[in-house]
């Protein structure tokens, strides 16, 4: 058994339904054995351990993030400007995604999209590839690679984008097909059915989806719903006779409890209730939203409906892969709309909302026994300014603020994966995404002897 000891902060439950579902150590310990967390506790109940690592009172253990809604071959086109989503789409998105029919291309990118993933602490994710099953391979063999926990899956579009990215409706259900059955449950790999969105689905490719997840029903669905005003009128001309967006997908055997749906923002009364009935998740993308244009998310109604949602970087629509800013976000945007989000319901959202919307909270999503040891150390001085705010904090809530409007990647020291370090921001280790500089901090945090 191995002790890893510093402060300690987890969600443990939902604090919208019960304030105090988090625990937190000032001095504590993570008992892992076998890649599992065996217990948690006050530093002073530990279990005898064989081995030690020690982090000093700057260091905080939480879990590792979960991104609930991005695009791994967008990763190089954030920040592009000056539309709004379908023009965004029709101007830099697509063009952007018909380069990945090159595989060397969506090599060096997928490279890039787990180290970047790292960096910013985020250990699980469910992502959009392109339309190409090479490339989706890629980014699958990659993951695996890198142990990254990821459920992937390949776009499929047979209408309303350029050529070169379409597929008629029985080769992508083909395809998709072929990469279930060599992806999905491998390790700590997922599938995602994964049409785009309505507009660029005939009614056609929205069957073949459904009954490919009526035949594999392990698999996850991951498409788009509700994200503009325009999108929204365009799928209304578009399908005519349905009642609004999400009965379309509804009734193509696309929503259920495996289901996550990005955005969501500008459903109906009888549309969320569909949802809600259906069990299917929402991703809520807050960096997306705003820098699209494409509105505030009513939290209170989808908290009112009973809809379950996590956070979603959306990058490349999202400007940042941190989760520190996509909490941030989230505050914000809730702020505008006359509700105050408390930091520990922010770091639920970005950490065990995600693991339950995905159904993967046994295995992550917060630090409990059984669950696999997916933590992250994080540095509490990781900037002159951090370090100057935190030192006055009063409270761990306080901290995590800090962290939430403060942090970014210099703030995530260690991510370690089952319990073996992973990635640290100082230390270079062969063969695995990293750091290249040297463990001052590692040593300087060991050598003060443990927190407190
Ligand atoms: N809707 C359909 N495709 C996309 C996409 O790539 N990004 C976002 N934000 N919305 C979409
Ligand atoms: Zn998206």
């Amino acid at each position: 058994m191995k002790l890893f000891r510093g402060r300690i902060f987890t969600p443990t439950g939902n604090p919208f339904e019960d304030s105090r579902a988090w625990t937190a150590f000032e001095d504590g310990f993570l008992a892992v054995e076998d890649g599992r967390i065996a217990a948690i506790g006050p530093w002073s109940s530990r279990p005898e351990a064989s081995e030690l690592v020690e982090f000093g009172s700057a260091a905080l253990l939480v879990p590792g993030f979960v991104d609930l809604h991005l695009h791994a071959p967008q990763l190089e086109m954030i920040g592009s400007f000056g539309g709004q989503l379908l023009e965004w789409l029709e101007r830099y998105t697509f063009p952007n995604e018909a380069k990945f029919a090159d595989p060397k291309h969506a090599e060096r990118v997928a490279r890039l999209f787990y180290d970047e993933l790292y960096r910013h602490g985020t250990l699980t994710a469910l992502v959009f590839s392109t339309t190409h099953t090479s490339a989706t391979e890629t980014f699958f063999r990659e993951a695996e690679r890198v142990r990254f926990r990821a459920i992937l899956g390949k776009t499929m579009m047979d209408r309303n984008a350029p050529p070169e990215l379409l597929e008629d409706p029985e080769t992508a259900h083909r395809e998709s097909r072929g990469l279930i059955e060599r992806w999905n449950g491998r390790g700590r790999l997922g599938y995602a059915i994964t049409p785009r969105f309505a507009p660029t689905s005939s009614p056609r490719l929205l069957e073949l989806a459904g009954a490919l997840h009526a035949e594999f029903p392990e698999t996850w669905v991951h498409t788009h719903l509700s994200e503009s005003a325009i999108e929204i009128e365009w799928v209304r001309r578009l399908f005519p006779d349905a009642r609004d967006y999400a009965a379309i997908y509804d009734r193509y055997g696309l929503l259920g409890e495996r289901s996550v749906l990005a955005h969501a923002i500008h459903l109906d009364d009888e549309e969320r209730a569909l949802v809600a009935s259906r069990g299917s998740r929402v991703a809520h993308c807050p960096n997306s939203n705003l820098f699209l244009g494409s509105g505030l998310f009513p939290m209170q109604q989808m908290l009112e409906s009973g809809i379950a949602f996590g956070l979603g970087s959306d990058v490349g629509a999202g400007t940042a892969l941190s989760m520190f800013s996509v909490m941030a976000d989230a505050y914000k945007v809730q702020q505008v709309r006359g509700l105050v989000l408390t930091p520990v319901q922010l770091w639920y959202l970005g950490t065990l909302a995600g693991a339950r919307a995905l159904h993967l909270d046994a295995e992550t999503g917060s630090l409990e026994p059984g669950k696999a040891a997916d933590f992250l150390v994080l540095d509490l001085e990781a900037t002159p300014l951090l370090e100057a705010r935190t030192r006055t904090s009063q409270s761990f809530e306080e901290i995590l603020a800090a962290l939430i409007f403060l942090g970014d990647d210099r703030a995530v020291l260690e991510c370690r994966v089952e319990g073996d370090l992973l990635r640290s921001r100082d230390l270079s280790i062969p063969g695995r995404p990293g750091g290249a500089t040297f463990a001052r901090v590692n040593r300087r945090r060991s050598a003060e002897g443990g927190s407190q």
